[in-house]
């Protein structure tokens, strides 16, 4: 037996302050979508924003629903209408903001499981990495490189 160990790399930046105009740009953009958030159930709203080759910024948020489990997630919101609208270009990055009526949230959240799949495709499909920028409601930003960075392993039809 030899253990295995894996690791990924962020960069954790205090405050949008430090960061480029774009990213800023970015970040605000998903914070506004997530106001437009239907999630009564949960009280947690996630607003995601991305900017396409050609410059375009397009935004989605968290959608609930009264049958439970046929809501979806802002990720996926976005990136399924992205794809079906706009599939031959392609994603440059991608920020993830959140909050909830419960709490304030000062940590970048990560996106689900599911959502982890569908970034990993479209990152795949476009053929370049597809860097992640992760904020809660306040506090630090979070930049993945990659989609990948987020999915070690994952489920690819080849296997
Ligand atoms: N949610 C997202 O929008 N993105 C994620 O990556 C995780 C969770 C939403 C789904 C649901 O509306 C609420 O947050 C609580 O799970």
């Amino acid at each position: 037996m030899k253990p295995v160990e894996l690791r990924i790399n962020l960069k954790e930046y205090d405050s949008p302050l430090e960061l480029p105009e774009a990213e800023r740009e970015l970040i605000a953009a998903a914070a506004a979508a997530g106001t437009k958030a239907y999630a009564p159930f949960s009280g947690f709203e996630v607003g995601a924003a991305l900017r396409l080759d050609d410059g375009s910024i397009h935004t989605g948020s968290n959608q609930e629903s009264e049958a439970f489990p046929s809501g979806l997630c802002a990720e996926r919101t976005l990136l399924f209408h992205v794809l079906s609208n706009f599939p031959d270009r392609k994603i440059t990055a991608m920020a993830i903001v959140c909050r909830s009526e419960k709490d304030r949230i000062r940590t970048p959240q990560t996106p689900c499981g599911a959502c982890r799949q569908i970034l990993l495709e479209a990152e795949t499909r476009s053929g370049s990495p597809l860097p992640l920028i992760l904020r809660g409601e306040e506090g630090p930003v979070w930049i993945l490189a990659s989609a990948s960075l987020l999915m070690p392993w994952p489920f690819r039809l080849e296997h």
